[in-house]
Parts: structure tokens; sequence; C-alpha cells
């Protein structure tokens, strides 16, 4: 019998590889820039099992140049970048990487309100322009933590990860998410539950931690920012095109909300350019998995899926 062809179309951590070929041939991209389609698709032609990345985008023409695949296991926990349903279509099971990312992603988020609030980026940039500077009494204020209110939108594993982390800095919690979660987590992280106007109205902090879909496209779009409090700060950790960039630009430059932390990006890995210049913003590079032990667990999650699926004892962690 001919063992399994696995193709990995970007580069992962050596260990997802190394677990990929205990079941397989495996033919991996090994460079750090996107697979050309026609290097892609000549290995798809023989493809048992794809590992994709977040920047391949898995269509009706990904599917069409891999007549004999099986199993697409993604290195990431969203998968907008999968047409999951023409998956189910033609038989092709999809997985995900949840869980192992959660506390660096909530990490991330909870670095970016701290950067935002205390105005950090800003002053990183000052020191590095050169330009003379000295202790002042009112010199680049911030605002504290404490007592504020942090409003989390989407109360998955990263939502409550991050709600963990604001409650040890004293933050208070709402949520809005389509089901409760239970009832003892809501008492273990002092969370309520709330609905995504009052969330927006009231909350000091808004930050976005739910999936990305047709239903949260520009979820955060001019109308939602102009509910939100002028002295409000939006984090975003989860998908760029959740927030319409255009109306945050407008929001951020006509002082609707007082500052935004982004590590995604409507057109990533373009960025608005009326983002570039403001100061009241702090933009990082899609970052929030970005630690070695996450990388590698995200890999090795990836190739066990894989494994799973070839073994017959079923991925850990399938799209349903
Ligand atoms: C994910 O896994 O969806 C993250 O965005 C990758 O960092």
């Amino acid at each position: 019998m001919t063992a399994p062809k696995i193709v990995v179309t970007g580069r992962i951590p050596e260990p997802g590889i190394d677990l990929l070929k205990t079941v397989g041939e495996v033919w991996a991209w090994t460079q750090d820039e996107p697979i050309p389609h026609d290097i892609r698709n000549g290995q798809l032609a023989s493809a048992d099992a794809v590992v994709t990345i977040l920047t391949d985008t898995v269509d009706e023409a990904f599917l069409d140049a891999a007549p004999n695949l099986k199993i697409v296991a993604n290195v990431a926990v969203g998968y907008n970048n999968i047409n999951v349903p023409a998956c189910h279509a033609r038989g092709v099971t999809v997985t995900n990487t949840p869980g192992v990312l959660t506390d660096a992603t909530a990490d991330l988020a909870m670095g970016l309100i701290l950067m935002a609030t205390r105005r950090l980026g800003e002053g990183e940039r000052l020191i590095r322009s050169g330009a003379p500077w000295k202790w002042g009494m009112f010199m680049m204020l911030g605002s504290g933590l404490q007592g504020r209110q942090l409003g989390i939108v989407g109360m998955g594993g990263i939502g409550q990860a991050l709600a963990h982390r604001a409650r040890a800095f004293g933050m208070s919690v709402v949520y809005h998410n389509r089901n409760a979660v239970s009832a003892d987590i809501e008492h273990a992280l002092s969370a309520r539950r709330c609905d995504l106007d009052e969330l927006l109205a009231t909350s000091d902090v808004v930050s976005l931690n739910c999936p990305y879909s047709e239903e949260t496209h520009h979820l955060i779009n001019a109308w939602a920012l102009s509910t939100m409090r002028d002295d409000a700060v939006l984090v975003n950790t989860a998908r760029g095109p959740i927030v319409d960039e255009s109306a945050l630009v407008e929001a951020l430059v006509n002082g609707g909300i007082a500052c935004a932390a982004l590590d995604v990006f409507e057109h990533e890995p373009e960025v608005h350019p009326g983002l570039l210049g403001l100061d009241n913003v702090v933009l990082v590079p899609h970052l929030g998995s970005a630690t070695v032990e996450t990388r590698t667990a995200m890999a090795t999650l990836a190739a066990r899926n894989v494994v799973g699926h070839i073994e017959g004892s079923g991925p850990v962690t399938p799209v349903t």
C-alpha cells in the first residue's frame, strides 16, 4: 500500500512535520513567502491530506486541484480562510487548532489594552524620535484599569482567558455571546452577559474575541462606533473584517472613541493608511499566537488531526 501523501502549504514548526512523517509521505513548502499557485496545485493533484495556514484560501478552485483530498488541517483556530461547506460537500474533513493558542492570544489582548490605556506605543515613538523630553507631572497621562469595565464580544476560550486576566487588573467584565457561558464560569470571572448595545455603550474597553463570519462582518461599523463612549478603547485580536476600518479611522480622528489597538486588519497585510499616522492607535502585525511554544503546539495539533484521520481514530479537533 502506498503511503498517504500529505501536503503542507505553508512553513510550520518542525515537530509538526516530524509527526506527519510518521503516517505519510510529506511534501512541505519551507519558505516564508506564500506558495505559488502552480507549485501548490502540482502537489495538491496527488494529496490525500493538506495542512494549511491562515493565509491559504481553501476555496472551490483549491479543492478542484485536489481530487483525492480527505482532510484539510488548518494551523489556526480561525478557519474563515476555508470554505467549510464546500469541503464538507466533497466529503473533506476540516480541522482547526482550538485551545492551544488561548493563553497566548489573551496575553496579547491584555498587552494591547495596557499599551493603549498607558500610551506605551506613543511613549516608545517619542523616545525613538530623538525629540527632547523630560519627566513631567502631566506628561503623557493615560488611564488606569482598576474599576474600569471590559466588554468582551465573543466569550469562547480566548474571551474567558482575557476576562481572567482583566479581573486580575481590577476590571469588571461584561460579555456578549450568542449563548451564556455556564453559571460557574460567570461566577468565577464575575462576568455578566448583556446585549451588544449595552456592552458598546457602557464599556471603557471593548475587546473583539469572536470568530469572523458573515454575521460578524463589520459588526463594528460607523453606527456601532457612534454608540461607544468617547473615552473608550477598541481592541481587536480576532479578525480584521469584523471592524469597518474606514469607519474606525473616522471615529479615531473625530474623537468618537479615544483609541484602538489592533492585531488584525481588514485587508491584511495592508493597513488602512488613515491608521498609520494616528497616535491614538496601536498596531501590531497579527501576533496573537506568535510564541515559539504556541506555534509549535498549533503545528503539532494540526498534525495530530491528520494522524488521527489517517490512522482511523478520527481527528482531535474537527470543525463541524
Ligand atoms: C488563529 O489561530 O486564528 C490566529 O489568528 C493565528 O494567530
